[in-house]
């Protein structure tokens, strides 16, 4: 499979950098294509914590060249703070590129979204506050000032100086503090010194590289229900982070991709505001945050969380065309005497097996339930599909019957190799 793409199914925090930790193995690129620092990445090997934020989690890998592909929001500050820990770690990020169209981030777009942020009052979206939805709306806009611009240092300095004293105009009537256009500005050019080695054309590299017959592994952030287009806007993210975003994010076309793999938590986190129809208020939404460790890896916010939804998960099969799906924190169950999976909503008397199209709705939506017994035991150790209790093992196959498309892996622990592989029942 030359090109697979790895989306998260449902609200972000899914577990995907360990997936992808694994899909590495056979991949020689490993590309982000939306998203920016906003995103968090935990990968733990031999008890080693890496938490990334914009440099794919393929790095860890000696034989993957990481890409930054042009869909992605740079923030410089962020990158070279990884590229310097990742160094003092043992960890060569030499093949790092970062696509000349990408557009970066500067302190303005922070500004900007904590302006927003604080106007928003009570009905605040919840942002990570790293100026993401400000970035890319300057790209919109098309104000923004992208990677490759550093190539030509004087143009990139007079650029961000004539954005800079731009946006203070803006900063100021909004009752912001102006920045200091100097300091950005002799910031920036030392960055964009920092950045040139990177830039590169990685649309012509990606597609000399399939045709060289490499394998190419597409990683997005955030998550499905997070996306611009389909997720519960407005409490969303600015980019697509549905598979579709990974052709227009890196410049590869439909027919490349072959592979979709969606990733779900066996339960349902979010973080930020927004509908949310399977949230927990009671002591099991707490054992979930607790046990789970559902703290977020960029911000330190308490995730909201609940069941497992699999309407949302329909939808996400629908919208990225997922052809399997990746299991994540099982374990996380272990513990529970029963286990909740939502397969419906119910809306006004009425049975509802889509995911309806308007947030309002959403927030309105009850859960019907499939109820299971607990298996009380800890999967932690289990390697084998078979090895699962058959509580779990329903658990699983659940999933598979409601959503119609096969589980290939099973998350049962936080390490790097806690997963078994699963194979759908059929075929067991
Ligand atoms: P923004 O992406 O910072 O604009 O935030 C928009 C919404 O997306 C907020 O609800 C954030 O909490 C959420 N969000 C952004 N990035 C992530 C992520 O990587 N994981 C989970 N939620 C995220």
């Amino acid at each position: 499979m030359p090109v697979t793409v790895v989306v998260g199914a449902q609200w972000g925090d899914e577990g995907k950098a360990k997936v992808i930790d694994l899909l590495s193995k056979e991949h020689a690129y490993v590309v982000r294509y939306q998203g920016g620092h906003n995103a968090g990445h935990t990968v733990v090997v031999d008890g080693e914590k890496y938490a990334l934020q914009l440099i794919p989690s393929g790095i860890l890998y000696d034989h993957v060249i990481p890409v930054i592909a042009n869909g992605v929001v740079v923030d410089l500050p962020t990158l070279f703070n990884e590229i310097d820990t990742l160094a003092s770690r043992g960890i060569d990020t030499s093949q790092l590129k970062v696509s000349s169209l990408a557009h970066l981030i500067f302190p303005w777009h922070q500004a900007h979204d904590a302006i927003a942020e604080a106007m928003r009052g009570d009905d605040k979206i919840g942002t990570t506050l790293k100026g993401i939805g400000p970035a890319y709306a300057d790209k919109a806009r098309r104000v923004g000032i992208r990677a490759g611009d550093v190539l030509n240092a004087e143009r990139f300095s007079s650029l961000v100086r004539e954005r800079a004293l731009a946006e203070n105009v803006l900063i100021e009537q909004a009752g912001g503090d102006p920045l200091d256009v100097d300091d950005v500005v002799a910031r920036f050019e030392a960055f964009g010194e920092r950045l040139a080695p990177y830039v590169a054309d990685t649309v012509s590299l990606l597609h000399d590289a399939l045709a060289a017959g490499s394998h190419l592994l597409l990683e997005g952030a955030q998550a499905t229900f997070l996306d611009l287009d389909h997720g519960t806007y407005p409490y969303v993210t600015s980019s697509n982070p549905t598979a579709g975003g990974a052709c227009a994010g890196t410049g590869l076309g439909p027919r490349d991709i072959d592979r979709v793999v969606g990733i779900t938590k066996a339960y349902t986190t979010r973080v930020g505001a927004g509908p949310f129809p399977t949230e927990l208020f009671d002591g099991d939404g707490e054992t979930l945050v607790d046990v789970g460790k559902e703290y977020g890896t960029v911000t330190g916010r308490r995730r909201r969380a609940g069941w497992l939804d699999l309407v949302m998960l329909r939808q996400a099969v629908r919208l990225n065309s997922l052809t399997e799906l990746a299991l994540t924190k099982l374990d996380i169950l272990d513990g529970f005497e029963t286990v909740k999976i939502c397969t419906a909503y119910r809306l006004d008397g009425e049975v509802l097996r889509n995911y309806p199209d308007r947030s309002d709705i959403v927030a309105r939506v009850e859960p019907i339930y499939e109820v299971l017994d607990g298996w009380g035991s800890a999967l932690r150790e289990m390697r084998d599909a078979d090895q699962l209790p058959d509580l779990a093992k329903r658990f699983v196959e659940i999933v598979e019957r409601e959503v119609g498309i096969p589980v290939r892996i099973v998350g049962v622990g936080a390490e790097r190799d806690d997963y078994l592989l699963w194979s759908t029942s059929a075929a067991r």
